[in-house]
């Protein structure tokens, strides 16, 4: 495990606020897209961390499927461990963790499930396997072995093999609508750059404009 004790330099290469554009949205949008340039392993990868009814928190991956000007979208069981705690609590926080850039992106934010018909369109996206798959897994219970879930995805498929997959309405998408968003760039001697863009609320308690400022490494 000699990874526990590598001191690395993270390089000089800086993360100015002149080089930042004003919407945290477009400026992830331009990472993302250097990630993927960077072929960093499923760069639309995040941690999901959620908080729930018995103030537990748990963290886990999910991926990024959409990403517009009202936030960042991704899908799964409705039911599931981090279903019942945005239920329960719709705060939530997402880390990207791009080491091999050393860039990391951190967002704070509020999940909301999207429109059904919004749903519907991404589930009806994808390889019908997939879709098999959300009818046959209860994400998140126990199940006594692997066995017994293989024989629910060969009954799914069955049931399913000559038909479109209808969306379970158990299974959908959510958007993390964002209140801060942080850019995080190593740099040599722990003196790392860290720009945050924090939402401020309108008087009218509507999200207004986003505010940036620089933070401490
Ligand atoms: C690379 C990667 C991508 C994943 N993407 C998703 C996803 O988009 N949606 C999802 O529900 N689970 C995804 N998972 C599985 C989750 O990490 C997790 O096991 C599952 O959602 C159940 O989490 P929960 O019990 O906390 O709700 C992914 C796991 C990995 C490692």
């Amino acid at each position: 495990m000699d990874s526990l004790n590598r001191h690395e330099d993270y390089g000089q290469a800086a993360l100015d606020e002149a080089h930042l554009v004003a919407d945290p949205i477009e400026q992830f949008k331009t990472w993302l897209i250097e990630a993927e340039a960077a072929q960093i392993y499923e760069p639309n990868a995040f941690v999901l961390a959620t908080i729930d009814a018995e103030n537990q928190s748990r963290a886990r991956t999910v991926l990024l499927k959409g990403v517009d000007h009202r936030g960042f979208f991704f899908a799964t069981n409705y039911l599931s461990r981090k279903g019942e705690a945005v239920a329960a609590n719709p705060s939530v926080s997402a880390v990207f963790g791009w080491y091999s850039m050393y860039r990391q992106v951190l967002i704070q934010g509020v999940a909301e499930k999207v429109q059904s018909t919004e749903s519907d369109e991404y589930f009806a996206s994808r390889p019908h396997e997939s879709q098999v798959a959300a009818w046959s897994s209860h994400q998140s219970q126990p199940i006594e072995n692997r066995a017994a879930l293989d024989a629910q995805f060969t009954e799914a498929l069955a049931k399913f093999s000559n038909t479109d997959v209808p969306r379970p309405d158990y299974w959908g998408g959510y958007r993390i609508i964002p209140t801060r968003i942080e850019f995080w760039k190593g740099r040599s001697n722990r003196m790392h750059d860290r720009i945050e863009y924090v939402r401020e609320v309108n008087a009218d308690g509507q999200p207004g404009e986003w505010k940036v400022q620089r933070l401490q490494p």
